[in-house]
C-alpha cells in the first residue's frame, strides 16, 4: 500500500487556524469528506469555521456537539457539519441518514471522525489537531486517504506554503 501523503502545519492562534481552513476550502469539491480529530479544545470547530468561511458560509458556525449535525449553505454546495463526540453507537449516525448525506452533492465535515471511521468513504481528508506543550500553538496534520487526494497533494502543498508563516 502506498504511503498516504501527509503535511504538517502549526498555528499560533485561532485566527491562523481559521485561515488554514479558509485556504483548505479551495481544495474541496462535491462529495469531499473531511474528518477532524483531536482532543477537546484542539481546534476542530475553529478549523471548520475557517473551512465554512472559505466555502462561502456567511452565518456563524457553531459547534454541533448537542445537535450532532448542522447544515449550512455555501456559495456552491451545502455543507454538513457533524460532531459525533456524544455518539454512543455507530447506528446513531446510520439512523441520521449518514449514507444519504454522503450521497449528496455536498461537503461533509466531521469532528471526531475517527469514532465513525468504519462508516467513512474510501476517500477523505484526515485532519489531526494536537496541542503541544507550548500553547496556544496547534499542530495540524493533514493526510489524504484514497487516490483522489494523492492526485491533489502537490497542489495542496503549494497552497500550504502561503498559509505557513515560518
Ligand atoms: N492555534 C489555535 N488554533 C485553534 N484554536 C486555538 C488556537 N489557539 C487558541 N485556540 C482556542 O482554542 C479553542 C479551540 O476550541 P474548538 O475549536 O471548539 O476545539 P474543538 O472543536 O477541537 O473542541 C478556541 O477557544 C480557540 O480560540
Ligand atoms: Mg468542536
Amino acid at each position: 500500500m502506498p504511503m498516504e501523503p501527509r503535511l504538517v502545519l502549526s498555528t499560533g492562534s485561532a485566527e491562523e487556524t481559521q485561515n488554514i481552513g479558509e485556504g483548505l476550502a479551495q481544495m474541496l469539491g462535491s462529495r469531499d469528506v473531511v474528518s477532524l480529530t483531536g482532543d477537546l479544545g484542539a481546534g476542530k470547530t475553529t478549523l471548520v469555521q475557517g473551512l465554512a468561511r472559505g466555502l462561502g458560509v456567511t452565518e456563524p458556525v457553531l459547534s454541533p456537539t448537542f445537535t450532532l449535525i448542522r447544515e449550512y449553505q455555501g456559495t456552491v454546495l451545502p455543507i454538513y457539519h457533524l460532531d459525533v463526540y456524544r455518539l454512543e453507537r455507530l447506528q446513531d449516525v446510520v439512523d441520521l441518514g449518514f449514507d444519504e448525506i454522503l450521497d449528496q452533492e455536498a461537503i461533509v465535515l466531521i469532528e471526531w471522525g475517527d469514532a465513525i471511521e468504519a462508516l467513512l468513504p474510501q476517500t477523505y481528508l484526515q485532519v489531526e489537531l494536537t496541542l503541544p506543550e507550548e500553547r496556544p500553538t496547534r499542530r495540524i496534520s493533514l493526510s489524504g486517504r484514497g487516490p483522489s487526494w494523492a492526485a491533489r497533494w502537490e497542489r495542496l502543498e503549494q497552497l500550504a506554503t502561503s498559509w505557513q508563516k515560518v
